[in-house]
């Protein structure tokens, strides 16, 4: 059996928590492959939402595993209080989630680094979540890090001590470095690394592997999006994992031919938060009814994400590193009011040339981007659940999509609930 991978195609915030979930039923195992708590994944069932940072988004579904993979960092307090909360509501997560012995440790100084870093970067920042992730990618690469297999070690607190003492070094490079109480956070770290030890805690790599030669289905479920990612992103202004397809077989540890289907998650506009370069990103009252129109305020931060058309080169460039065979468009209701829609076909650059492709260097030139203008459809679609049923000009929407993106778009989304998708079969 092959795994499935879900990915953003944009800067995150696409709306993988939404497919993911609904696909969940049509796999044996949901599994985690990079990034860590910067993540939050909104599920939406009936009534209720949940937000997810760290669990993947097949937690509510009966019979079906969670994994962890290798390539996420954990924050064991997030990870608790979020186990705590989905036990309140009598999900059993003991019997559903298994985590990878390999996975990193989000110590509380991770976190001190990583705010001290930004701040002391001034305007230049990155708009980090600040949730600790570049720290700890950071000593996984240097060879430095804690991983979870650690914390059962009789000399785990020593460990702690030493990399502790380490950053408690580095810190003092910093101009700015916030106010924390490290007393408290060090308690609630060892409380909190203790109750994960009463969870599945194991060689993940040879349990997928095994998982899968016994003909059950597996779907990598990625967080942020591919313009965040470290190798091929909007450099320096990304996260600090492979939040690509590629990542599924490190993060995992699952061989590259393993991957079968590749679902690109795209929002039918483009939304980012944190700074850093955004071609066709709208800095007036469009952009601001974007927003409002699609609660564009961030998961993690509650920040307000900044929000444009639609980008065909950046789509097409995330297809292209992904390898995706099938796209799912969200949110397409969001543009019920907008008249016309826009899409950015390629970029003007300064020397007045015209490119399709993204240049390199992004985050130093200016492009403009050259939109073509459709007309809206000025209807509410939200309650439509079938491609023959919604307007024409939406209609034409997604084929001017499906043409230029030159896959095919499986699947729209009409709303944040399970049940507001439209199958394109
Ligand atoms: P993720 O990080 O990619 O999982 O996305 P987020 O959960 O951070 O952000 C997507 C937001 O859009 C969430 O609030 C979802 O409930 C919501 N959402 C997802 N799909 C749709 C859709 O088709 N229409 C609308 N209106 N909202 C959606
Ligand atoms: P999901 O999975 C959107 C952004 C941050 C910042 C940059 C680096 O919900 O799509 P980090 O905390 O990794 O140091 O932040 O990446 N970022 C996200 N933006 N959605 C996310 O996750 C994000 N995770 C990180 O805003 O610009
Ligand atoms: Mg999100």
């Amino acid at each position: 059996m092959k795994i499935d991978v879900i990915v953003g195609l944009q800067w995150g915030d696409e709306g993988k928590g939404k497919i993911v979930d609904y696909l969940a039923p049509s796999y044996d195992m949901v599994a985690r492959f990079q990034g860590g708590p910067n993540a939050g994944h909104t599920i939406k069932i009936e009534d209720d939402q949940y937000v997810l940072h760290i669990m993947p988004s097949g937690i509510f579904h009966d019979k079906m595993l969670n994994l962890i993979g290798s390539g996420v960092v954990i924050d064991p307090v997030i990870l608790m209080k979020e186990i705590t909360q989905l036990e309140a509501i009598n999900i059993n997560v003991r019997e559903k989630l298994l985590i990878s012995k390999k996975a990193h440790l989000i110590l509380p100084t991770h976190k001190l680094i990583d705010a001290a870093s930004e701040f002391s970067k001034g305007k230049k920042k990155i708009g980090s979540t600040l949730k600790g992730i570049g720290p700890t990618y950071m000593d996984k690469t240097g060879r430095n890090g804690l991983r979870v297999g650690d914390i059962f070690l009789d000399n785990f607190k020593e460990k702690y001590q030493i990399l502790k003492e380490k950053h408690l070094r580095f810190l003092k490079q910093f101009n700015i470095v916030p106010e924390f109480d490290i007393e408290n956070e060090e308690k609630s770290f060892f409380e909190k690394v203790n109750m994960l030890k009463r969870y599945k805690i194991l060689n993940t790599e040879y349990f997928i592997n095994d998982f899968l030669n016994s003909g059950k289905r597996v779907l990598a479920e990625g967080a942020q999006g591919t313009m965040l990612d470290i190798n091929h992103g909007t450099y320096p202004f990304v996260t600090s994992s492979n939040t690509i397809t590629a990542g599924v077989s490190v993060g995992l540890g699952v061989a590259p031919s393993r991957i079968d289907k590749v679902i690109g998650i795209v929002k039918a506009y483009t939304t980012r938060v944190g700074s850093g370069p955004f071609p066709t990103e709208l800095n007036d009252e469009t952009g601001e009814k974007l927003r409002q129109k699609g609660h564009e305020f961030g998961a993690t931060t509650g920040r307000k994400r900044r929000c444009g058309w639609i980008d065909i080169p950046q789509l097409r460039y995330s297809i292209m590193i992904n390898g995706v065979t099938d796209i799912a468009l969200t949110k397409l209701d969001v543009l019920n009011n907008f008249d016309p829609v826009k899409i950015g076909v390629s970029y003007r650059l300064e020397d007045n040339t015209e490119t399709n492709q993204l240049p390199y260097d992004l985050v130093n030139i200016k492009v403009e981007p050259i939109y073509e203008e459709l007309q809206g459809w000025n209807q509410d679609i939200s309650n439509i659940r079938t491609l023959s049923g919604l307007p024409e000009n939406a209609f034409s929407y997604i084929e001017r999509l499906k043409n230029d993106l030159k896959t095919p778009i499986s699947f729209i989304s009409v709303g944040p609930e399970r049940s507001a998708l439209i199958i394109n079969e």
